[in-house]
Protein backbone atom coordinates (compact mmCIF):
# COMPACT_ATOMS: atom_id res chain seq x y z
CA UNK A 1 0.00 0.00 0.00
CA UNK A 2 0.94 3.54 -0.87
CA UNK A 3 2.75 5.02 2.24
CA UNK A 4 2.79 9.45 1.82
CA UNK A 5 3.52 9.17 -1.76
CA UNK A 6 6.36 6.35 -1.88
CA UNK A 7 5.02 3.77 -3.60
CA UNK A 8 6.39 0.23 -3.15
CA UNK A 9 9.50 2.07 -2.15
CA UNK A 10 9.48 4.05 -5.21
CA UNK A 11 8.53 7.42 -5.85
CA UNK A 12 6.40 8.08 -8.90
CA UNK A 13 5.67 11.52 -11.05
CA UNK A 14 3.25 11.40 -13.56
CA UNK A 15 3.33 13.27 -16.51
CA UNK A 16 -0.56 13.23 -18.36
CA UNK A 17 -1.87 14.90 -21.12
CA UNK A 18 -2.87 15.35 -24.44
CA UNK A 19 -1.18 14.08 -27.91
CA UNK A 20 1.65 16.85 -28.30
CA UNK A 21 1.33 18.61 -25.37
CA UNK A 22 5.62 17.80 -24.79
CA UNK A 23 4.83 14.59 -22.40
CA UNK A 24 7.12 12.66 -24.39
CA UNK A 25 10.21 14.59 -24.34
CA UNK A 26 9.87 16.16 -20.75
CA UNK A 27 9.47 12.58 -19.30
CA UNK A 28 12.62 11.13 -20.45
CA UNK A 29 14.46 14.11 -19.70
CA UNK A 30 13.12 13.77 -16.34
CA UNK A 31 13.78 10.48 -15.49
CA UNK A 32 17.41 11.21 -17.10
CA UNK A 33 17.81 13.94 -14.54
CA UNK A 34 16.50 12.14 -11.56
CA UNK A 35 18.19 8.72 -12.84
CA UNK A 36 14.54 6.98 -12.48
CA UNK A 37 12.89 4.55 -14.69
CA UNK A 38 10.32 5.93 -17.60
CA UNK A 39 7.16 4.29 -18.36
CA UNK A 40 5.71 5.34 -22.39
CA UNK A 41 2.34 4.05 -21.59
CA UNK A 42 1.28 5.32 -24.97
CA UNK A 43 3.84 2.92 -26.38
CA UNK A 44 1.92 0.01 -25.02
CA UNK A 45 -1.32 1.13 -26.50
CA UNK A 46 0.32 1.72 -30.00
CA UNK A 47 1.86 -1.98 -30.06
CA UNK A 48 -1.18 -3.39 -28.85
CA UNK A 49 -2.80 -1.38 -32.48
CA UNK A 50 0.51 -2.61 -34.18
CA UNK A 51 -0.13 -5.91 -32.78
CA UNK A 52 -3.98 -6.07 -33.44
CA UNK A 53 -3.19 -5.24 -37.73
CA UNK A 54 -0.54 -7.76 -37.89
CA UNK A 55 -2.85 -10.67 -36.37
CA UNK A 56 -5.81 -9.62 -38.30
CA UNK A 57 -7.40 -8.78 -34.89
CA UNK A 58 -10.57 -6.40 -35.91
CA UNK A 59 -10.61 -3.15 -33.31
CA UNK A 60 -14.09 -4.22 -32.11
CA UNK A 61 -12.74 -7.48 -31.49
CA UNK A 62 -13.07 -6.41 -27.46
CA UNK A 63 -12.41 -9.91 -26.19
CA UNK A 64 -9.23 -10.68 -29.34
CA UNK A 65 -7.63 -6.92 -28.44
CA UNK A 66 -7.59 -7.92 -24.47
CA UNK A 67 -6.20 -11.30 -25.03
CA UNK A 68 -3.62 -9.79 -27.03
CA UNK A 69 -2.71 -7.13 -24.81
CA UNK A 70 -2.55 -9.74 -21.93
CA UNK A 71 0.00 -11.91 -23.75
CA UNK A 72 2.00 -9.07 -25.73
CA UNK A 73 5.13 -10.06 -26.48
CA UNK A 74 7.46 -6.74 -25.88
CA UNK A 75 10.88 -5.41 -24.62
CA UNK A 76 12.16 -2.04 -24.28
CA UNK A 77 15.93 -2.00 -24.26
CA UNK A 78 17.53 1.13 -23.09
CA UNK A 79 20.72 2.05 -24.84
CA UNK A 80 23.49 3.62 -23.28
CA UNK A 81 24.78 5.23 -26.23
CA UNK A 82 22.29 7.82 -25.27
CA UNK A 83 20.15 6.93 -28.69
CA UNK A 84 16.97 5.86 -26.16
CA UNK A 85 14.61 2.94 -25.67
CA UNK A 86 14.74 0.48 -28.35
CA UNK A 87 11.14 -1.51 -28.84
CA UNK A 88 10.60 -4.71 -29.77
CA UNK A 89 7.29 -6.61 -30.40
CA UNK A 90 7.76 -10.56 -30.84
CA UNK A 91 11.44 -9.94 -31.31
CA UNK A 92 11.02 -7.30 -34.10
CA UNK A 93 12.02 -4.01 -33.26
CA UNK A 94 9.21 -1.65 -33.94
CA UNK A 95 10.52 1.53 -32.21
CA UNK A 96 10.16 4.18 -35.60
CA UNK A 97 7.04 2.33 -36.55
CA UNK A 98 5.13 2.64 -33.67
CA UNK A 99 5.20 6.45 -34.18
CA UNK A 100 3.10 7.06 -36.89
CA UNK A 101 0.14 9.19 -37.00
CA UNK A 102 -1.59 5.66 -37.91
CA UNK A 103 -0.49 3.80 -35.20
CA UNK A 104 -1.75 6.74 -32.90
CA UNK A 105 -4.78 6.45 -34.46
CA UNK A 106 -4.65 2.69 -33.67
CA UNK A 107 -3.75 2.96 -29.93
CA UNK A 108 -6.33 5.40 -29.51
CA UNK A 109 -9.23 2.67 -30.54
CA UNK A 110 -7.70 0.17 -28.37
CA UNK A 111 -7.23 2.76 -25.49
CA UNK A 112 -11.06 2.82 -25.21
CA UNK A 113 -11.60 -0.67 -24.53
CA UNK A 114 -11.83 -1.08 -20.63
CA UNK A 115 -10.58 -4.90 -21.26
CA UNK A 116 -7.49 -3.45 -22.77
CA UNK A 117 -6.92 -1.02 -20.01
CA UNK A 118 -7.34 -3.65 -17.41
CA UNK A 119 -4.94 -5.65 -19.59
CA UNK A 120 -2.20 -3.67 -19.44
CA UNK A 121 -2.53 -2.18 -16.07
CA UNK A 122 -0.18 -4.52 -13.89
CA UNK A 123 2.64 -4.38 -16.86
CA UNK A 124 2.40 -0.86 -16.05
CA UNK A 125 2.56 -1.14 -12.03
CA UNK A 126 5.34 -3.19 -12.78
CA UNK A 127 7.58 -0.49 -14.35
CA UNK A 128 7.56 1.17 -10.64
CA UNK A 129 11.15 0.32 -9.32
CA UNK A 130 12.90 2.34 -6.73
CA UNK A 131 14.19 4.95 -6.95
CA UNK A 132 11.72 6.05 -8.95
CA UNK A 133 9.87 6.35 -11.82
CA UNK A 134 8.05 9.21 -14.15
CA UNK A 135 4.98 7.60 -15.64
CA UNK A 136 4.04 9.37 -19.22
CA UNK A 137 0.37 9.05 -20.12
CA UNK A 138 -3.35 10.01 -19.98
CA UNK A 139 -4.28 8.44 -16.96
CA UNK A 140 -1.06 8.03 -14.95
CA UNK A 141 -2.04 10.35 -12.26
CA UNK A 142 -6.23 8.79 -11.94
CA UNK A 143 -5.95 5.03 -12.64
CA UNK A 144 -2.36 3.68 -12.08
CA UNK A 145 -0.31 5.79 -9.89
CA UNK A 146 -3.28 7.66 -8.19
CA UNK A 147 -0.85 8.01 -4.81
CA UNK A 148 2.09 9.37 -7.01
CA UNK A 149 3.67 12.10 -5.10
CA UNK A 150 3.88 14.63 -7.51
CA UNK A 151 1.32 15.01 -10.74
CA UNK A 152 1.64 16.87 -13.82
CA UNK A 153 -0.95 17.60 -16.55
CA UNK A 154 0.27 19.39 -19.75
CA UNK A 155 -1.29 21.13 -21.87
CA UNK A 156 -0.95 22.93 -25.27
CA UNK A 157 -2.92 24.71 -27.78
CA UNK A 158 -4.37 22.38 -30.56
CA UNK A 159 -2.23 24.56 -33.11
CA UNK A 160 0.75 23.89 -31.31
CA UNK A 161 0.75 20.31 -30.38
CA UNK A 162 0.08 19.95 -34.27
CA UNK A 163 3.04 21.92 -35.12
CA UNK A 164 5.28 20.28 -32.50
CA UNK A 165 3.77 16.61 -34.01
CA UNK A 166 4.77 17.71 -37.55
CA UNK A 167 8.15 18.61 -36.95
CA UNK A 168 8.76 15.73 -34.46
CA UNK A 169 7.70 13.49 -37.43
CA UNK A 170 9.49 15.37 -40.31
CA UNK A 171 12.72 15.09 -37.83
CA UNK A 172 12.24 11.24 -38.15
CA UNK A 173 12.01 11.01 -41.56
CA UNK A 174 8.29 9.80 -42.09
CA UNK A 175 5.65 11.58 -43.76
CA UNK A 176 3.93 14.69 -42.49
CA UNK A 177 1.16 16.92 -43.33
CA UNK A 178 -0.19 20.02 -40.96
CA UNK A 179 -3.78 20.37 -41.65
CA UNK A 180 -4.33 16.50 -41.94
CA UNK A 181 -2.27 16.21 -38.37
CA UNK A 182 -4.90 19.22 -36.85
CA UNK A 183 -7.88 17.29 -38.18
CA UNK A 184 -5.98 13.67 -36.65
CA UNK A 185 -5.00 15.64 -33.68
CA UNK A 186 -8.53 16.85 -32.74
CA UNK A 187 -10.24 13.88 -33.46
CA UNK A 188 -7.99 11.98 -31.18
CA UNK A 189 -8.67 14.55 -28.23
CA UNK A 190 -12.06 14.14 -28.68
CA UNK A 191 -12.36 9.95 -28.30
CA UNK A 192 -9.55 10.27 -25.27
CA UNK A 193 -11.40 12.92 -23.63
CA UNK A 194 -14.78 11.44 -23.92
CA UNK A 195 -14.78 8.05 -23.80
CA UNK A 196 -16.23 6.09 -20.37
CA UNK A 197 -12.81 4.07 -19.55
CA UNK A 198 -10.03 6.31 -17.76
CA UNK A 199 -10.83 9.64 -20.08
CA UNK A 200 -7.89 11.97 -20.71
CA UNK A 201 -8.38 14.21 -17.38
CA UNK A 202 -6.37 16.04 -15.04
CA UNK A 203 -6.14 14.04 -11.75
CA UNK A 204 -8.25 17.06 -8.80
CA UNK A 205 -4.29 16.86 -6.99
CA UNK A 206 -2.66 17.86 -10.36
CA UNK A 207 -0.26 20.70 -11.50
CA UNK A 208 -1.30 21.84 -14.61
CA UNK A 209 0.82 23.60 -16.83
CA UNK A 210 -0.03 25.07 -20.11
CA UNK A 211 3.27 24.60 -22.25
CA UNK A 212 1.99 26.78 -25.63
CA UNK A 213 5.03 29.56 -24.73
CA UNK A 214 7.56 27.44 -22.85
CA UNK A 215 10.24 25.84 -24.09
CA UNK A 216 11.40 21.85 -23.50
CA UNK A 217 14.17 23.48 -20.90
CA UNK A 218 11.48 25.76 -18.99
CA UNK A 219 9.01 23.06 -18.45
CA UNK A 220 11.41 20.56 -17.16
CA UNK A 221 12.83 23.28 -15.23
CA UNK A 222 9.73 24.00 -13.71
CA UNK A 223 8.86 20.45 -12.97
CA UNK A 224 12.44 19.75 -11.51
CA UNK A 225 12.08 22.63 -9.27
CA UNK A 226 7.69 21.86 -8.23
CA UNK A 227 9.89 17.97 -7.61
CA UNK A 228 12.65 19.54 -5.38
CA UNK A 229 9.83 21.99 -3.14
CA UNK A 230 8.13 18.76 -2.08
CA UNK A 231 10.80 15.97 -1.83
CA UNK A 232 13.16 18.03 0.45
O1 LIG B 1 0.97 9.19 -25.89
P1 LIG B 1 0.69 8.51 -27.23
O2 LIG B 1 0.36 9.46 -28.34
O3 LIG B 1 1.78 7.57 -27.59
O4 LIG B 1 -0.63 7.61 -26.97
C1 LIG B 1 -1.26 6.92 -28.02
C2 LIG B 1 -2.72 6.71 -27.66
O5 LIG B 1 -2.81 5.80 -26.57
C3 LIG B 1 -3.46 7.97 -27.23
O6 LIG B 1 -4.23 8.51 -28.28
C4 LIG B 1 -4.37 7.51 -26.13
C5 LIG B 1 -3.82 6.20 -25.67
N1 LIG B 1 -3.27 6.23 -24.30
C6 LIG B 1 -4.15 6.00 -23.27
O7 LIG B 1 -5.34 5.86 -23.50
N2 LIG B 1 -3.68 5.92 -22.01
C7 LIG B 1 -2.39 6.10 -21.73
N3 LIG B 1 -1.95 6.02 -20.47
C8 LIG B 1 -1.48 6.37 -22.79
C9 LIG B 1 -1.96 6.45 -24.07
Amino acid sequence: MAESGIEDGAYVITIDGPSGSGKGTISRLLANELGWRFLDSGALYRLVGLAAMSHAIAFDDERGLATLAAHLDVEFVSDDSGSGTKIFLEGEEVTTTIRSEACGNNASKVAAIQAVRDALYERQRAFLVAPGLIADGRDMGTVIFPDARLKIFLTASLEERASRRYKQLKQKGLDANLSALLEELAERDERDMNRSSAPLVAADDAVSIDTSNMSIDEVVAKVSDLWQRISV
